[in-house]
């Protein structure tokens, strides 16, 4: 069994987007500008956004966090977001998700420009992933296609489960997987309805585990030397942390790494690079690398 070290795969290819930034800069060219918005004080997003920031600052761009209460009207956010598809200045942006239940969500993803959509949520960007067109693409999806590539696991005509079907994780995966000049696998969605879950996870040569329910994966339900790939990061409270809480993977690791040839931890894993391809977008965007 080998560990897919997301950690280790995101700080070198950070590195390798710093590397560039500085060539882009010193030949007179723009710093790339990521640009987040944060709605209220979830935990969770609190921490997604302070390591955007973060990772922003290890690749050499300039970032900039616009913050608003829970309370903030659907207009004052859309404002925000028409001021920031307006700036010149800002290259790409994102609105943290979720946000409160009287802000509609989509209405706020449509708002924004699709050409600074770093995100890869925006109709267009998601349509022209679909069909292979060049386009923004979700960061986690696109961070696990990159760990496969960057460990050399095959995935070409190799039958690929993915397990859960959400528009950020699920979807976008299933099409990249899919897609003749990325995975080139055969794909099944399973979800929560799926009658035959546990069959189709035991025919898997790679197995997506993005449900969201703590140690859904078992041993059981895993082919000998498959490769896992792990993307649940719940909260469980865990009172012997400092932080109060501990990060709970989709798969039973214990169990189930003694079958595969690769897995990823949790965490470590395929969080790392989710924040690494926003990078990687926003580099994108700074270069006009799409879109023109
Ligand atoms: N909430 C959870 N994941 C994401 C993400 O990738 N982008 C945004 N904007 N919100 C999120």
């Amino acid at each position: 069994m080998q560990l897919i070290d997301g950690k280790a795969t995101a700080a070198a290819i950070k590195k390798e987007i710093a590397e560039e930034v500085e060539r882009i800069v010193a030949a007179g060219g723009k710093r790339p500008h990521l640009a987040a918005v944060l709605v209220g004080h979830d935990g969770g997003s609190e921490t997604y956004v302070r390591n955007k920031v973060k990772a922003c600052e290890e690749c050499g761009f300039t970032s900039s966090l616009i913050r608003y209460e829970a309370d903030v009207t659907e207009d004052e956010l859309l404002a925000c977001v028409d001021r920031l598809n307006r700036d010149a200045d800002v290259d790409g942006f994102i609105v943290q998700l979720p946000l409160p239940p009287h802000i509609a969500e989509q209405k706020v993803i449509e708002a924004i420009d699709f050409r600074k959509d770093v995100d890869g949520f925006h109709p267009v960007n998601v349509g022209r992933m679909a069909i292979g067109l060049p386009a923004y693409v979700s960061a986690t999806p696109k961070g696990i296609y990159e760990l496969l590539r960057r460990y050399g696991i095959a995935t070409s005509g190799r039958k690929c489960v993915i397990l859960g079907r959400s528009n950020i994780v699920g979807k976008p995966m299933a099409q990249l997987m899919m897609q003749k000049q990325y995975g080139d696998a055969t794909v099944t969605v399973c979800h929560s309805h799926s009658r035959t879950l546990k069959e189709e996870c035991r025919a898997a040569d790679i197995l997506i585990a993005a449900i969201g329910q703590p140690g859904f994966v078992t041993a059981d339900m895993v082919k000998e030397g498959a490769v896992v790939i792990d993307v649940g990061t719940t909260r469980v409270p865990d009172p012997t942390r400092k932080s109060g809480y501990r990060l709970c993977g989709d798969v039973r690791f214990d169990e189930v790494s003694p079958k595969c040839s690769f897995i990823t931890p949790v965490p470590g894993g395929v969080g790392p690079m989710t924040i690494c391809m926003l990078m990687l977008n926003t580099l994108a965007a700074g270069k006009r690398e799409y879109y023109g």
